[in-house]
């Protein structure tokens, strides 16, 4: 989707919106799959009703892209645009057990950061790719831990109203990989309750998840995690690899050798590459465990 309307470009300044023209999502994505289109970053939370109201009113169809880690996207000239925040300086600000962070805000970093200054609990998510307001939308979690459980405040753009909001944590329900946000919510800025730890202490935590981590997944890799949600009280990865799926391919879209769960982007896969693997996993899946396993990447089909 190319934005041409005059009018339309001549606006984007002053609602601090950023035209990036003919940008190619497979490298905003952590899978490297992705065809091309329009980019607007926008600097200004307080214009976002605006803008959209303009981009409705003109009928440009959009959607909300966060850090790229878990998303699957369509191959080719996509037929929307793609809207990013970007990450204010500073982008966490903390005051006593809370941190008030920016959704734009790269989630590792905010780990470290939260770490260097007593503040843990968050351990668990050092090394998942992405930013604040993914982990939030999806409830990221690892090792025991959820990003929900410190969640005292959202600021959100709320689309079915179409204006901004601030919900308390008990108004949001976080569960596994799945919050109350509506598809269309954008996730503007979190505040958190974390617990105070010595540095020293949160760090050795960091140690242990990040060598878990390192053992089990294909880090150096172009993948978006998890592919599938494990099924309750079973491993989605253990199944898979149970049935020698490890290595499957079709094209470059590849079953990890090392977690079954991930699927690797191991050169040129495409969007439909990646599908058919997992249609083929899946249905394997099922005939041999009758489970049906679902989706844990988000997919934004061209
Ligand atoms: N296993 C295998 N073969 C494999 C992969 C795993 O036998 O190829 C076995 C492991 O040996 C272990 C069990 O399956 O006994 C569970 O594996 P693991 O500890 O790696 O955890 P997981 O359930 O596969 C979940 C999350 C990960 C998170 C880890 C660590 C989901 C879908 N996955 O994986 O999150 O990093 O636990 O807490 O919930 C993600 O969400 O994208 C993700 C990577």
């Amino acid at each position: 989707m190319r934005v041409r309307d005059p009018k339309l470009v001549a606006a984007l300044p002053e609602l601090g919106a950023l035209l990036e023209p003919g940008t190619s999502l497979a490298e905003l994505t952590s899978l490297g799959i992705g065809g091309t289109t329009d980019l607007l970053r926008i600097t200004k939370h307080d214009a976002i009703p605006e803008l959209l109201n303009l981009l409705d009113a003109e009928s440009v169809p959009y959607k909300f892209l966060g850090g790229g880690s878990n998303l699957l996207v369509g191959d080719g000239e996509l037929p929307w645009l793609v809207l990013q925040l970007v990450s204010p300086d500073p982008d966490i600000v903390l005051e006593g057990r809370f941190a008030q962070v920016d959704a734009a805000a790269d989630l590792g970093r905010t780990v470290t950061f939260c770490a260097k200054n007593d503040l843990g609990g968050m351990e668990g998510l050092i090394g998942v790719p992405g930013t604040v307001g993914g982990a939030l939308r999806m409830n990221a979690g690892a090792y025991g831990m959820q990003i929900g459980s410190y969640v005292r405040q959202v600021k959100l753009y709320r689309a079915a109203r179409r204006k901004l909001e601030t919900l308390e944590g008990d108004q949001i329900s976080f569960e596994y990989r799945h919050t109350s946000f509506a598809p269309d919510d954008m996730m503007l800025a979190v505040k958190l309750e974390l617990p105070s730890k010595p540095y020293r202490e949160i760090l050795k935590g960091i140690r242990i998840c990040n060598e878990k981590r390192r053992a089990s997944q294909p880090l150096g890799q172009k993948s978006a995690g998890c592919i599938f949600k494990n099924p309750p009280g079973a491993s989605a990865g253990r199944m898979i690899d149970e049935l020698g799926l490890k290595g499957l391919n079709v094209g470059d879209a590849r079953v990890s050798d090392r977690h079954a769960n991930f699927f690797v982007n191991a050169g040129k896969a495409s969007q439909k590459d990646m599908l058919t693997l997992i249609a083929q996993v899946r249905e394997r899946v099922q005939k041999s465990f009758g489970v049906i396993l679902d989706h844990e990447v988000v997919v934004w089909n061209a």
